[in-house]
């Protein structure tokens, strides 16, 4: 017993020293940025920054300017928020910076997936060939056909379907597009009733996992929520396994391609099982929050639904629809709505706050728009946060917290792309989707299936809040730099489809 306390306290002193001296034995060099190791040793600002990751961020740039590197478990992160000096981290044509290695340790610890050396390119020549051009094309009719099953049912309009129903906003646009972009993605099978309940089941797991998710990522889960953490990463492996696969009609060839790779490169199929969790979450975790912030605004700013239903009957003709007809579109005005495009680009900067990070491959420099040199250190990450340093900086859009339908648009109604800071024209002026090497190449599929299901939204039903009051929810701090943010609280809402009469 004695033994063991002795050992139990040297083994204590051995890590509170080893944690005293690493933090003792990082110091700021000349010309690196400020170094700013934390009140706590190892740690560093990891609790503050988790709590909430923007008020953190404030407050360091306003202690240290543009470029500081701060402590975050034991890891050293060099904030970037100039946007005139992005260019040289995003375009990285030296390839001294990586994504690829960083991205590898966090879907292993996730969805418990070893990617191969050729995965990165195999997802970005899959997503260009099936989520991009023709490829998207048919993706589209094929989610047309899942939104109409989701939004109409299995017989198209039913008789009675012109009733008031009252929903979370929040709630039923997650839950319509999941299921919707589950469905077009990963197949259906002979029997559409039964895939519709699956469905249903697997987007209730996938928010129970979505809500421990900023949590599991940084490891602060308590013993029970780590096994709820492993029961839903092995409910996921399951029913999305390549031996349920096989029992499918239609999965997509942007899901069939990948898994072919995988297959000719001899991945054992319970990895690659993990992989298709990995797509799910990936394909599905955005763009449901994405449409809430979408449909809010148009809620809340009738000015801009009107501009949005007036486009919609422009593009689509006469929407109402005759019992048992389902929805049919002439998918090709995807690409004539510059006004419901500009209300999407809001919609994602207010929306939309993504971390771009990179590690530093070897001690190399960094020069700022300004002429300033910083020195990066071999090891260290390289943080981008658009959401603070573009899509929220009042220079580049005066009145940033305000929802501006239009602001994406020029005065002829077509995209507005010149936006400046301090007089210059800037080239990052929205990053909802990253950019560089790990931009979102799921990002035309989104935005069409998005537009798609918005555009059914407001041209065949009634909707309004339930109090036309209702503030913008607050955004959740813990979703900050995971992608979509998600709101504090569901906002209620009523919905009907558009009486025949
Ligand atoms: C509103 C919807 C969406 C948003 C805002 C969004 C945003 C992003 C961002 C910011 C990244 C980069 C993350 C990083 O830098 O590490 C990313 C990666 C990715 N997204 Fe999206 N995304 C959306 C929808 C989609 C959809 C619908 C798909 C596929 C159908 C998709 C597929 C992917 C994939 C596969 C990656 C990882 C790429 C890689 O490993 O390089 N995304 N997304």
């Amino acid at each position: 017993m004695e033994l063991w306390g002795l050992v139990l306290g040297a083994l204590l002193v051995v890590i509170v020293g080893y944690l005293y001296v690493s933090r003792l034995s990082r110091q700021r060099k000349p010309q690196e940025p400020p170094l700013d190791k934390g009140p706590v040793p190892w740690l560093g600002h990891a609790i503050a920054f988790r709590k909430n990751m923007v008020e953190f961020l404030k407050h360091m740039q306003a202690k240290h300017g543009d470029v500081f590197t701060v402590q975050l478990g034991g890891q050293y992160f060099t904030f970037v928020m100039d946007p005139c000096s992005f260019g040289p981290i995003i375009k990285d044509t030296k390839r001294k910076l990586d994504f690829v290695e960083y991205a590898k340790e966090l879907v292993l610890k996730v969805f418990g997936y070893a990617p191969l050396q050729g995965d990165y390119q195999m997802i970005h020549s899959a997503s260009t060939k099936h989520l991009m051009g023709a490829g998207l094309e048919e993706l589209n009719e094929a989610m047309l056909d899942s939104l109409s099953l989701l939004m109409l049912g299995l017989k198209g309009r039913s008789p009675d379907a012109s009733c008031w129903c009252e929903d979370g906003l929040f709630h039923f646009c997650y839950n319509i597009l999941f299921k919707a972009g589950y469905l077009t993605l990963f197949g259906y099978t002979e029997d559409k009733e039964q895939d519709l309940l699956q469905a249903e089941e697997i987007f209730v797991e996938f928010r129970k996992f979505d809500i421990l998710f900023p949590r599991f990522v940084y490891s602060l889960l308590g013993p029970r929520e780590w096994l709820e953490v492993g029961r839903l990463q092995r409910l996921f492996h399951e029913v999305l396994s390549v031996k349920h696969n096989q029992k499918k009609n239609g999965i997509s060839n942007w899901i069939s391609d990948m898994l072919q790779f995988l297959k000719e490169e001899e991945v054992a199929p319970a990895m690659q099982d993990k992989f298709n969790f990995m797509m799910l979450w990936a394909s599905q975790g955005n763009t449901g929050p994405a449409t809430f912030w979408v449909i809010f605004f148009l809620l809340k700013y009738p000015e801009a639904m009107q501009a949005v239903k007036e486009e919609a009957s422009k593009v689509l003709g006469k929407t109402k629809l005759e019992v048992n007809q389902a929805f049919s579109c002439d998918l090709s005005v995807l690409k004539c709505t510059p006004v419901l495009d500009s209300v999407m680009e809001e919609s994602l900067r207010l929306g939309a706050s993504p971390t771009l990070l990179r590690v530093v491959k070897s001690d190399q420099s960094l020069k700022m728009a300004n002429g300033q040199q910083y020195l990066l250190r071999n090891g260290d990450k390289v943080a981008i946060f658009p959401y603070l340093s573009v899509q929220m900086d009042p220079d580049i859009h005066p009145e940033p917290t305000v929802f501006k339908y239009d602001r994406f648009l020029n005065p002829d109604g077509t995209r507005k792309v010149d936006f400046y800071k301090e007089g210059k024209k800037i080239h990052y002026y929205n990053m909802p989707w990253g950019a560089g090497v790990s931009i979102c190449p799921g990002r035309f599929f989104a935005l069409s299936e998005m537009k798609l299901f918005i555009l059914l939204l407001v041209s065949y039903f009634d909707l309004e809040l339930v109090d036309p009051d209702t503030p913008v929810p607050p955004i959740n701090p813990q979703r900050w730099g995971f992608g979509t943010t998600q709101p504090s609280h569901d906002v209620r809402f009523r919905y009907r489809l558009q009486p025949t009469e």
